[in-house]
């Protein structure tokens, strides 16, 4: 189906255009909130839940634009699948920087990713106040919805009407100098808890060494468990893995020269150069401190750079994680604009499977999938377990890097690949798999993702079946506008819709 479109188009020598790919960065300043009716195919009946997305919402401040999308204001989708009909909301955050920078009109804060305050260095020098920016991740765990970013605490929402309600301290257990991540990993069954499944997240506070604290929440949404450790060496993890007895993380070879972002000159996120002549450390932190003597281990891998891990799990003493892997930090750029981005001179994400042994300290890695890939998602049972299907955003062609266009199966025990792809104008998002209620097949259910559609400049809910990708989109639902490429999301069965 995707080749005959590219057919349709000879002039075109790769799967995209750039111009196409930059709309999709659009700031959008409009708050929605309809039922969906633009729909082709079906919504699968038994589809029944809330599908919660992130991502920065404005790429510009009244017209100065910020440096990084990472930089931007977080803004929350959400599409509600209520009996076989769709329902769209978004809403921004209203964190107190995103309130201020409205209200005044032009950029009054410097982001980690660059984005400086008018004026130059001197308007900038030995200013350290970031703006929480809630814009990674959103979460409902707990009967809290929670708008997450990994340098601060989460802001919480109203789930029903995406109102900001407030930072979340739970209960005072997290100060508000704390961080909490932006990627919690849910244990399906949490030994510590009676089989009762738990939320586990991780912060970090970056110095000469780095100080890692893990976090484990109950079902009610209290932090239960709190452990704090300490690793020699500035680390910058973005996400981790856990598995039944392990919180693992990886700490990328990079070296961290504050003296630019102190003077004003640079983001800190700038700041930050990968060292492809060190090794990559994997910190093993044990999720039950008091059974485990040796405590932290920290095992040695080739050096690479991870943003992402798909899953982990243990098999006696290995542990395995699957991650995706590049082989350079794409550094950014002070002077460039992420808008000119090329594509062709950044190295791909590749997804890795690398098999830690604990008793031998050795790790030994392998690749998977060479094609460029990034944004993993799994069965949500099979969290911190043995695994065999893998869904992730993928690039339209088989060599190179390239924007995120299609969507890739991935059987582990098999190796067979199935592919979906939206080239040569669409764009896709972070997929996330929902398992069909009741379902005994581990791919039984659906993969949802956004999709950007240049050729309409919107955006569609897609959903795929997701035993059979070839059989094309069982629904594509067409949203009024574009959503801004947004980072993560979660699916929760409970039906959120405005009272
Ligand atoms: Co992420």
């Amino acid at each position: 189906m995707h080749k005959l479109k590219l057919q349709e188009h000879p002039d075109l020598e790769k799967s995209y255009t750039r111009e196409d790919w930059q709309r999709g960065y659009e700031s959008l300043t409009q708050e929605f909130d309809y039922g969906i009716d633009d729909i082709e195919g079906e919504i699968p009946p038994e589809l029944q839940g809330t599908l919660f997305r992130n991502g920065p919402g404005l790429l510009d401040v009244n017209g100065q634009s910020i440096h990084h999308p990472f930089d931007g204001d977080g803004m929350i989708s959400r599409i509600t699948f209520n009996n076989g009909r769709a329902h769209f909301r978004n809403r921004f955050v209203r964190t107190t920087g995103y309130l201020e920078e409205q209200k005044a009109g032009k950029i009054l804060y410097r982001g980690v990713f660059g984005t400086q305050k008018p004026g130059g260095w001197l308007a900038n020098i030995f200013n350290f106040q970031l703006k929480n920016i809630a814009n990674t991740n959103v979460i409902y765990w707990g009967g809290k919805l929670l708008a997450l970013w990994e340098a601060a605490v989460p802001h919480r929402l109203n789930p029903h009407t995406l109102e900001t309600l407030g930072k979340e301290s739970f209960n005072g257990v997290l100060s508000a100098d704390e961080a909490f991540s932006a990627h919690p990993r849910l244990d399906p069954s949490c030994a510590q808890d009676g089989g009762a499944p738990c939320l586990v997240n991780f912060s970090i506070k970056p110095g000469l060494s780095t100080k890692i604290t893990t976090f484990e929440l109950n079902t009610a949404g209290e932090i239960v468990r709190k452990h704090v450790h300490s690793v020699p060496g500035f680390c910058f993890i973005h996400d981790f893995v856990i598995t039944s007895n392990y919180c693992i993380l990886f700490q990328n070879p990079v070296t961290f020269n504050p003296l630019p972002f102190a003077l004003g000159m640079l983001g800190a996120g700038e700041c930050i150069k990968f060292q492809p002549n060190q090794p990559t450390r994997i910190i093993v932190i044990p999720r039950t401190p008091q059974t485990e003597p040796q405590g932290v281990k920290i095992l040695e891998t080739s050096s690479g750079f991870v943003f992402h891990h798909a899953n982990a799990f243990e098999v006696g003493d290995e542990i395995v994680i699957d991650s995706i892997c590049y082989e350079a930090l794409p550094e950014v750029e002070p002077a460039s604009d992420f808008r000119q981005t090329n594509f062709e001179a950044i190295s791909p994400g590749q997804l890795w499977r690398f098999d830690l042994n604990l008793k031998e300290n050795t790790v030994q890695r392998e690749l998977i999938e060479s094609r460029c890939c990034e944004f993993p998602s799994i069965h949500p049972d099979n969290v911190g377990r043995p695994y065999r299907y893998l869904y992730i955003g993928a690039a339209h062609a088989e060599t190179g890097n390239a924007p995120l266009q299609a969507i890739v199966k991935i059987d582990l025990k098999s190796g067979e690949r199935q592919l979906w792809s939206a080239a040569p104008r669409g764009f896709v998002g972070e997929p996330i798999f929902v398992p069909r209620p009741n379902s005994q097949q581990e791919d039984d259910g659906w993969v949802l993702a956004l999709v950007y559609d240049a050729a309409h400049h919107r955006s569609d809910m897609v959903i795929l079946d997701a035993s059979d990708f070839h059989k094309g989109a069982v629904a594509r639902l067409h949203l009024k506008h574009h959503i801004p490429y947004g980072l993560h999301g979660n699916f929760t069965s409970e039906v959120f819709l405005a009272n």
